[in-house]
């Protein structure tokens, strides 16, 4: 089977091929020998996946490999990308006779991407990891641009998210939008806020395609999400191959996370990261029109509305002051000079980074999402 759909990454480590398809995950074999990837007939592939993943959905990907295969199920949650796991994933990888012939093949949301990733990128010195994402999150997201990582756990117990990685990368992501089909509908809507982070970084016709197919995404309907998925997809593979190691243009892609960050570490379980980054959203954008931008309140409005439409939420779980909100956003690395430097959208399509914020305009921005 051909894809439906390509998009090329051409960035300086390397090129990524992303094909898209419905039913692409039957044909991972025949894809990855379009690519040349794990050609030789003797090559092994080493198949880790999330146990979370339907069984019928890893038997289409395993039956369609074509190669011998050493199947290695991972226990899902962000616990799993720790050393730990790395090192079991790797000794099993050793056992069933992966050699540097061989490939990984990664199947599963953004955790198992990560995990499998740098599996691949460090074990005898690199092999090729062909990313299957299995959630919205890892199509759009996590499985373009070659990072992977696992997280450190701190003397005091503390843990350190993605401090160990590699940006490498895949040489083929194959993504089908029918394994979105069984995602449970928090874990969409998750993806749907980086859809709606990217749209906002694109421009206002992205925006408003949410928003006129909010009905097709919520129902998961497989000839939508092929479209959702490939404009994401070509939005972030730009960013990426402009600034593939994140030291400019990538940082427009943490737009809404600094806000993100602190409605999580100051309200834990309360909210997922999706839910988190949706807040995120509106904030910045308010953050905006108290920086000046002409046109913000259209575009705070806007987003409000497409958020809503796909089910996220707009306002904070657990009202909190701005000014705590606010601590929780200062690490040392996003101050300079006692002001916070902000990702802001000055419209759609005209996202900043960099941005002085002074502590008035963000305390403004937290009560638009409901602080006090
Ligand atoms: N490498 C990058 O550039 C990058 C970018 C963004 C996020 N990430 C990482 O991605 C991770 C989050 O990824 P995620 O949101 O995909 O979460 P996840 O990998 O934890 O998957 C979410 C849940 O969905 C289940 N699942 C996966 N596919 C399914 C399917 N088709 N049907 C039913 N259930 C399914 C999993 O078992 C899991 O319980 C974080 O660790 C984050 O750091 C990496």
């Amino acid at each position: 089977m051909q894809p439906t759909r390509t998009v090329e990454v051409d960035a300086p480590s390397g090129r990524s091929r992303i094909e898209l398809g419905c039913g692409l995950r039957r044909h991972v074999g025949a894809r990855m020998a379009a690519a040349g990837v794990a050609a030789s007939p003797a090559a092994r592939v080493a198949l880790v996946r999330d146990a979370g993943v339907p069984a019928s959905m890893v038997a289409d990907v395993r039956d369609g490999i074509g190669a011998p295969v050493v199947d290695i199920a991972v226990a899902g949650g962000e616990e799993a990308k720790s050393l730990e796991t790395l090192g079991a994933v790797a000794a099993r990888m050793l056992d069933g006779g992966i050699d540097r012939g061989g490939a990984v093949v990664a199947l599963g949301g953004g955790v198992v991407g990560d995990l499998a990733g740098f599996a691949a990128s460090s074990y005898m010195r690199g092999i090729p990891c062909i990313q299957v994402p299995t959630t919205l999150l890892a199509m759009v997201d996590a499985s373009v641009g070659g990072k992977s990582a696992v997280n450190l756990l701190r003397g005091d117990g503390t843990i350190a998210k993605n401090m160990l990685g590699t940006i490498v990368q895949p040489p083929l992501v194959v993504c089908d939008p029918e394994c979105l089909a069984t995602l449970a509908p928090r874990e969409l809507r998750s993806g749907l806020a980086e859809c709606i982070k990217h749209a906002v970084i694109a421009d206002e016709a992205m925006l408003g395609w949410i928003e006129a197919h909010a009905d097709a995404i919520r129902a998961v309907d497989p000839a939508t999400m092929l479209e959702l998925v490939d404009r994401n997809v070509r939005l972030k593979a730009a960013v990426v191959a402009g600034d593939e190691r994140d030291d400019g243009r990538r940082a427009a892609l943490n737009l809404g996370h600094t806000f993100a960050h602190a409605v999580e570490s100051s309200m834990h379980a309360a909210c997922t990261h999706g839910e988190a980054v949706a807040i995120g959203l509106v904030a910045a954008s308010r953050l905006a029109g108290a920086l000046g931008a002409a046109g913000s309140a259209g575009l705070e409005a806007r987003v409000r509305s497409v958020l809503g439409s796909v089910g996220l939420p707009v306002v904070l779980p657990v009202p909190r002051p701005a000014a705590d909100l606010r601590a929780a956003m200062g690490s040392d690395k996003k101050r300079r000079g006692g002001v916070l430097r902000l990702v802001v959208p000055f419209a759609a399509g005209d996202v900043r980074t960099g941005i002085a914020a002074p502590d008035e305009a963000v305390d403004a921005a937290w009560r638009a999402v409901g602080a006090g």
